[in-house]
C-alpha cells in the first residue's frame, strides 16, 4: 500500500486499522524497545501492537534497576532486560526512549552493531548527519539515516505543531509563527506525573508536604512558564527546540517564537498558534485544507464544547485543530488551537511511524 494511502487512513479512520493493510505483505522485523518501563516506551509497545507492526521478535530493555520488570505487549507479558549488557547484533530497529545521557552511551553501540536507532531524546536532533523526521511532513528525510544509523524524533510540542503547519505552509507560505504551549506533566516522564498526583493529594491532605522536585514550583493547581533550562537570551531550551526543530523539519526560513508553559494536566499538550503567511488564507479555506491533511482532525464548532481539549485526545493518534479564525490585526494572519497526545504523536506514535517508513523504504522485508 503506498505511503500516501496509508496517511489518509490515519487521518480518516484512526489507529485501530491503520497498520494492517500497509504491512501485511512483509515478513517481520526484530525490534528493540529501550526504555520500555517509561511513559514513552510503554506507549511504543501499545502502538506497535495496535498498528500490527510486523514484529518477528521483540526485546524490551530498561536500566538494571528494572531488570525483570513485566511490561505488556498486546496480550503478551514481556520481561525487561538490562540495556547495558544487551547485544544489538542482528536486530533491525531499536526504538529508544531513555533520555539523552543513556542515549549518548548506548545509541552509538546499537548503531555500530547494525541496528538502526530511532531516538526520542534531544541528543541527535540538531546533528546535521541525523535526520529529524515527522512522517506527515518530511518522510523522505528518513533516507539520510545512513551516516550514523540513527534517526531522531522531535520534541513533543514540535511534532504536533509541524503536522498542523505543513499543509498551511504548502498553500500560503508561513513567514512567522507565534506559539504558546500548555504542556502536560507526562512530558516530563513518569516522575512528573507522580509529582502532580502527589501534590494534588497533598492539597487535600495538608499533613503531607510534597515539595517541587521534577518541576521548579508547585505544579498542582498552578502553571509554570519554564520548561528545560534557561538560555542566555532569556528563552528556555524547550522554546529554542521548537524554533530549531521547526526549521529543520519544515523550512529554515520560517521564523518561530515560542513560550512553553507546564500545566497541571496528566497527558495531552495544547498549543495556541498564530501564523502570518505570505499569501492571504481565508479561515474557511484553512479549515478545509486542514480537514484533508494527513494526521489531522478538525473539530471546530463555534459553540460550547465545540473544540478539543487535552483530555479528549488521550490515546488518540491525531493532531486535533480547533478555534480556527482570522487574525485581523495583520493582513495575512490566522489563529488556531492545536492539541495532541504528547506520548503518542509527540513521541511513541511518531517513532513507530518512522519505523514503518524505514521498514517500507529501506529494509523492505518480505
Ligand atoms: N514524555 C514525552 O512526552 C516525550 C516526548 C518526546 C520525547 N520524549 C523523550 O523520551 C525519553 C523518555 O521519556 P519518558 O517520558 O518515557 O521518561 P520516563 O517515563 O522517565 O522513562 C524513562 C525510561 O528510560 C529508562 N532509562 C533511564 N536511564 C536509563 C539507563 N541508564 N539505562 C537504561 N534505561 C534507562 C528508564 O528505565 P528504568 O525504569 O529502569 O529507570 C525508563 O524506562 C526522554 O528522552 C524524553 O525526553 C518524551
Amino acid at each position: 500500500m503506498p505511503w500516501g494511502c496509508y496517511m489518509t487512513r490515519v487521518n480518516l479512520s484512526g489507529h485501530k486499522t491503520a497498520g494492517r493493510d500497509r504491512m501485511e505483505d512483509h515478513m517481520g522485523y526484530r525490534i528493540v524497545v529501550a526504555g520500555a518501563t517509561g511513559n514513552v516506551g510503554r506507549e511504543m509497545l501499545n502502538i506497535l501492537h495496535e498498528r500490527e507492526f510486523p514484529v518477528d521478535e521483540i526485546a524490551v530493555l530498561a536500566s538494571r534497576r528494572s531488570l525483570g520488570t513485566e511490561v505488556s505487549f498486546g496480550d503478551r507479558t514481556l520481561k525487561t532486560q538490562d540495556l547495558a549488557t544487551f547485544d544489538f547484533t542482528g536486530w533491525d530497529i531499536a526504538l529508544f526512549a531513555i533520555g539523552s545521557d543513556a542515549t549518548k552511551e548506548f545509541a552509538p553501540k546499537a548503531a555500530k552493531a547494525g541496528c538502526v536507532v530511532i531516538d526520542n531524546s534531544s541528543l541527535y536532533r540538531y546533528d546535521p548527519d541525523v535526520p529529524l523526521v515527522v512522517p506527515e511532513v518530511n518522510a523522505d528525510a528518513v533516507m539520510g539515516y545512513s551516516k550514523k544509523n540513527i534517526i531522531a524524533n522531535p520534541n513533543c510540542s514540535t511534532a504536533q505543531m509541524v503536522v498542523a503547519l505543513k499543509p498551511l505552509h504548502d498553500r500560503a507560505r508561513i513567514k512567522r509563527v507565534v506559539v504558546s504551549t500548555y504542556q502536560s506533566v507526562s512530558g516530563a516522564g513518569k516522575e512528573g506525573m507522580d509529582e502532580l498526583w502527589d501534590q494534588t493529594k497533598a492539597v487535600y491532605n495538608p499533613v503531607t508536604e510534597v515539595p517541587p522536585k521534577k518541576f521548579q514550583k508547585q505544579i498542582a493547581f498552578n502553571v509554570i512558564p519554564h520548561i528545560d533550562v534557561f538560555l542566555e537570551d532569556g528563552s528556555t531550551k524547550e522554546e529554542w527546540k521548537m524554533v530549531a526543530e521547526t526549521k529543520k523539519i519544515l523550512d529554515k526560513s520560517i521564523k518561530v517564537t515560542a513560550t512553553c508553559v507546564r500545566v497541571p494536566v496528566f497527558v495531552g499538550h495544547g498549543e495556541s498558534i498564530n501564523i502570518e503567511t505570505e499569501e492571504f488564507l481565508d479561515e474557511d479555506e484553512a479549515r478545509d485544507i486542514l480537514r484533508e491533511s494527513p494526521g489531522i482532525m478538525v473539530v471546530d464548532k463555534r459553540e460550547d464544547g465545540g473544540y478539543v481539549t487535552p483530555i479528549d485526545c488521550v490515546g488518540d493518534y491525531a493532531t486535533f485543530i480547533s478555534r480556527i479564525r482570522q487574525d485581523s490585526t495583520i493582513d495575512n494572519g490566522l489563529n488556531f488551537w492545536c492539541v495532541s497526545d504528547n506520548l503518542r504523536k509527540g513521541a511513541a506514535l511518531n517513532a513507530v511511524q518512522i519505523a514503518e517508513v524505514f521498514g517500507q523504504r529501506v529494509l523492505k522485508k518480505g
